[in-house]
């Protein structure tokens, strides 16, 4: 399959280890401080998390492995990453990580229970991926949320946010004017446009956590949750 033009392919340029393991360098600066914010909300439940555009799966195994009471179900579209995802499950051999699924966020019937995923989540966790990929995906991703989100779940968009109309950072806004440079339907969301997605789709944003390098996490919960 050829890569979808709005794929951000990993390791482009360096030879695929033997095992199709990926490495994105972003993993390795983001991830220790996302897993205590997934922990709080998470650390004392169980039940499924959804994990859409789950790239290299270095997210996945990190997080599954720190909360062992919750099963993860990685997916992403890109040839390569599934590979590298069911590479590093295999690697890291956790209980609760499920084998990764190909799923389009964008797709108005992600079809879960034909590909023998749950259609309830206590989570739903995605990173990085609706700045890099057209507004559909960003659609896409909270009609799924409204469709599959637990009635007390919580879907945690991480990436880097304008707020109400602003960068935050001046390497933010260098960073959107090279990402709509390579896609003019890329560029780095509007955390007013993701609030108003996500009224649409029963919605509401409930935190809007910092993170390092003025990246933020987004926490939306259901606004009817019965
Ligand atoms: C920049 S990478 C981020 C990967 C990972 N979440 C991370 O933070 O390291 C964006 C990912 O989104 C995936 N992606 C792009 N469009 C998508 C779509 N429509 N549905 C699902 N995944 C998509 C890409 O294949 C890629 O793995």
């Amino acid at each position: 399959m050829s890569t979808p033009r709005f794929t951000v392919e990993f390791g482009k340029n360096d030879p695929l280890p033997q095992d199709g393991r990926l490495d994105a360098a972003a993993f390795h600066r983001n991830h220790a401080a996302i897993a205590p914010v997934l922990g709080v909300f998470l650390r004392d439940r169980t039940g499924d998390v959804l994990e859409i555009g789950s790239g290299t799966g270095q997210h996945a195994v990190a997080f599954a492995s720190k909360l062992p009471a919750i099963a993860w179900w990685p997916t992403d579209l890109d040839d390569n990453h599934l590979r590298s995802i069911k590479a590093w499950r295999a690697h890291a051999r956790l209980a609760n990580l499920r084998a990764p699924v190909r799923l389009d966020a964008s797709e108005a019937d992600w079809r879960l229970p034909a590909l023998g995923l749950p259609s309830a989540f206590v989570a739903m966790f995605c990173a990085n991926v609706i700045h890099i990929s057209s507004w559909a995906v960003a659609e896409g991703l909270f009609a799924g949320a409204s469709r599959h989100l637990a009635a007390v779940g919580t879907l945690f968009l991480y990436g880097p946010f304008k707020r109400d109309g602003r960068h935050n950072a001046a390497s933010n806004a260098a960073f959107d004017e090279s990402l709509r440079a390579r896609d003019p339907a890329w560029g780095v969301r509007d955390t007013a446009d993701l609030k108003k997605l996500g009224r649409a789709n029963g919605l509401r944003l409930t935190e809007l956590i910092e993170m390092p390098s003025n990246n933020a996490i987004m926490a939306f919960e259901r606004i009817n949750p019965a």
